[in-house]
């Protein structure tokens, strides 16, 4: 019965969706809420972010109008992120004609890709990497050329990017810092990029939605601020990470005017515009004090450290991140060879639910051994999440 309505969807869905099937974030956040565990697989807070920003939500929304918002989004949030451009890197960027807010940096990805490719494009991914970006440029009609980071240290692999470049290379797909090996790629790797971008006449999109989570003194160099990309690369981010309100979906997409129109004409068909009241809200949120964002990396810091900790002591190899919210844990040392078992395994006999990092390879070089743990949770979640894992491991 299930086999025959599998056979049926297939039938349905589109061609260039058809590899890709439903999201390992849906899979695993669906059997954590099954058996009740501790939900360290998808990135999400279990707590909201500053109460300000959320009773400026409200105030909007009782004030209205609630009407459309204008395509481009709303003055107040354009000139609130190039502010924020401006204040962290340093940087002028034009917020009428640079800046387009989207759903979330996941629509602004969309609107990029849509509005860049043609069939035939070549895009190069670096894997592992964020579910969304391949099914989406598949979306697009694009042949998809895969690079992979390798551990134990996921640097820039230089010699496999020489490869994959060639004139067909329409864009790469970045992301830093990144989901899932905790990686923020120096000056110096992304000048690297650059270079080939310019040889090869291409664009850089760069998914920046953890830029401010970044630890141990390191700096996030957003691709805006690399020689050589600032008229050829498209910065999307958004709001989710940084104001912990995952659920609201604000991001933007910052490209230079020409490329940005190129954004905001598949943009205004795939939603034409965002939540009016919402942005308003996180127009606000952005301008939060230098206190808010120093509070935000030291709570992060000491919850990173202490999973870390936690996770080496009860034997999993860990790969300390940069930045981001995530761990990397090889699962090896505790016996066991196939991620995507243990992982669909783990929150019935375990009580925690974790991502198995296979989902986010899709070339040959796939490994199968990494585990994603995430630590945008309260001290007492991860506490109870080790808890947990600590019992299964010492009574099977
Ligand atoms: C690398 C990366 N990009 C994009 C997103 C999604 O961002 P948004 O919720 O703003 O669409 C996530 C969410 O986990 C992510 O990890």
């Amino acid at each position: 019965m299930a086999e025959k309505r599998n056979k049926r969807e297939k039938k349905v869905g589109a061609k260039a969706l058809r590899p890709f099937g439903t999201s390992i974030f849906t899979e695993m956040t669906s059997l954590a809420n099954a058996y009740h565990a501790i939900n360290l697989s998808q990135g999400f807070p279990d707590f909201d972010g500053p109460e300000a920003v959320k009773a400026k939500a409200a105030e909007a929304i009782m004030a209205g109008p609630n009407q459309y918002a204008p395509s481009i989004g709303i003055p107040e949030l354009r000139h609130a992120v190039a502010r924020k451009m401006m204040r962290f890197h340093g940087l002028a960027v034009d917020a009428d004609e640079e800046i387009t807010i989207t759903s979330g940096a996941t629509e602004g990805l969309c609107a990029t890709l849509l509005g860049l490719l043609d069939p035939g494009d070549e895009v190069i991914l670096m894997e592992p990497c964020f579910d969304t970006y391949a099914p989406i440029s598949a979306l697009a009609g694009a042949t998809i050329r895969y690079v992979s980071l390798i551990p134990p240290d996921f640097s820039l692999p230089r010699e496999e990017l020489l490869r994959a470049f060639s004139p067909r290379t329409k864009a790469i797909i970045l992301n830093t810092p990144h989901n899932p090996t905790g990686r923020v790629f120096s000056m110096e790797e992304l000048s690297f990029v650059a270079s080939l971008c310019e040889r090869y006449d291409a664009y850089a999109i760069s998914d920046e939605v953890y830029e401010h989570l970044v630890y141990a003194g390191r700096k996030h160099v957003t691709l805006l601020s690399v020689p050589g990309l600032r008229e050829r690369s498209f910065v999307i981010s958004s709001t989710g990470k940084t104001l912990s309100m995952t659920g609201w979906k604000q991001g933007w997409v910052i490209a230079a005017p020409e490329l940005s129109r190129a954004v905001r004409t598949s943009h205004q068909h795939i939603i034409f515009c965002g939540q009016s009241a919402l942005q308003k809200a996180v127009a606000f949120g952005i301008d939060s004090s230098d206190h808010y964002y120093t509070q935000l990396l030291e709570d992060y810091t000491r919850r990173g450290q202490w999973l870390c900790n936690a996770l080496q002591e009860l034997g999993f190899r860990v790969y300390l991140p940069e930045g981001a919210y995530y761990i990397l844990v090889d699962i090896t040392p505790l016996g066991f060879d196939d991620d995507l078992a243990f992982c669909r395994m783990l929150p019935e006999k375990a009580g925690v639910a974790a991502i198995p990092c296979s989902a986010f390879w899709n070339n040959g070089k796939r490994i199968r051994t990494l585990v994603r743990f995430c630590f945008c949770k309260k001290d007492e979640t991860l506490q109870e999440g080790i808890r947990r894992l600590r019992k299964w491991l010492e009574t099977g």
